[in-house]
């Protein structure tokens, strides 16, 4: 009988050590093939779960857009499905987080008839919470891609937590990085300095990636982002100035004023400010 073939994307987690799920090891054992985009430790403790692990990050190439080393990689994950194997897609952190290919491959599989699923990994965002201590809904959040950040009109609200990726290749494309100089970085700090005061504590934060090495924590005022030398796993967080005014006339419809509001979630035991 042919077998019909299937994907699943997983998540090796941030860290090589033990930030994998019990689910994503046992489908990664289970696995025909597994095409992995990961680091070279990670790529060593899949291929130590499953032997026929193959690492998909050749098409990576300083002289090739990233656009087309994803369509390469979304179209090798599409072929070993459609030869009928049971396919898992690796890629680090969470699968699903600042990742092309494999939204895409899900994406073509399922419209081709394939089941085709993903799994939650563990993200950067993730170890940020844990690592900092700062809740994502204490304040609200806000997160985006540092280059987009820059080049689109998006409106920052700084009541709330940034988190701001890929700060280490601001408006850089196929070129190969400067690693020392990071012009995108003032175009980034002037437009954070519209909304949140020059001393604002920031803070470069790079998770842990092995065991033995602490994460980089590195905090330093606003008016001094520009000087930093983020690397490729930089992550910038700007946390919140804290909560807004209140919406006086909104809570008036439910009868509240800030007082009573204040009341009642503290008479239900939730936190107030
Ligand atoms: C292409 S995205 C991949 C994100 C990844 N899939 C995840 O789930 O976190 C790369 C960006 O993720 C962030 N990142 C990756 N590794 C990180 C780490 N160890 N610590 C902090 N941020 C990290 C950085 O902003 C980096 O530029």
């Amino acid at each position: 009988m042919e077998t019909q073939g299937s994907l699943t994307v997983v998540g090796t987690g941030i860290s090589i050590s033990g930030q994998m799920t019990l689910l994503t090891e046992s489908v990664i054992k289970n696995a025909d093939i597994v095409l992995a985009v990961v680091t070279q430790s990670a790529l060593f403790n899949l291929k130590k779960l499953n032997a026929n692990t193959v690492c998909l990050r050749q098409y990576y190439d300083v002289n090739t857009s990233r656009l087309i080393s994803y369509q390469k990689m979304q179209q090798h994950i599409v072929q070993e499905v459609l030869s009928g194997k049971r396919v898992v897609a690796a890629f680090y952190g969470h699968p699903g987080v600042f990742v092309v290919p494999s939204h895409e491959a899900i994406t073509e599989l399922r419209h081709l008839g394939f089941k085709a699923e993903m799994l939650p990994g563990v993200s950067a965002e993730d170890c940020l919470v844990a690592d900092l201590g700062l809740d994502p809904s204490r304040f609200g959040c806000q997160s985006y891609e540092a280059t987009q950040f820059v080049f689109r009109r998006y409106t920052i609200d700084p009541h709330m937590m940034q988190i701001i990726w890929q700060i280490g290749s601001i408006a850089y494309f196929n070129e190969a990085k400067n690693k020392t100089k990071h012009p995108g970085l003032i175009v980034l700090r002037d437009a954070l300095l519209t909304v949140y005061p020059p001393e604002h504590r920031v803070i470069i934060y790079e998770a842990a990636t092995i065991p033995i090495v602490p994460p980089r924590i590195d905090e330093i005022i606003l008016k001094n982002l520009s000087d930093v030398v983020p690397s490729g796993i930089s992550t910038l967080v700007v946390p919140a100035l804290g909560l807004p005014e209140y919406d006086i006339e909104t809570m008036a419809k439910f009868g509240l004023t800030p007082e009573l509001f204040k009341q009642k979630l503290a008479q239900n035991n939730l936190i107030t400010e």
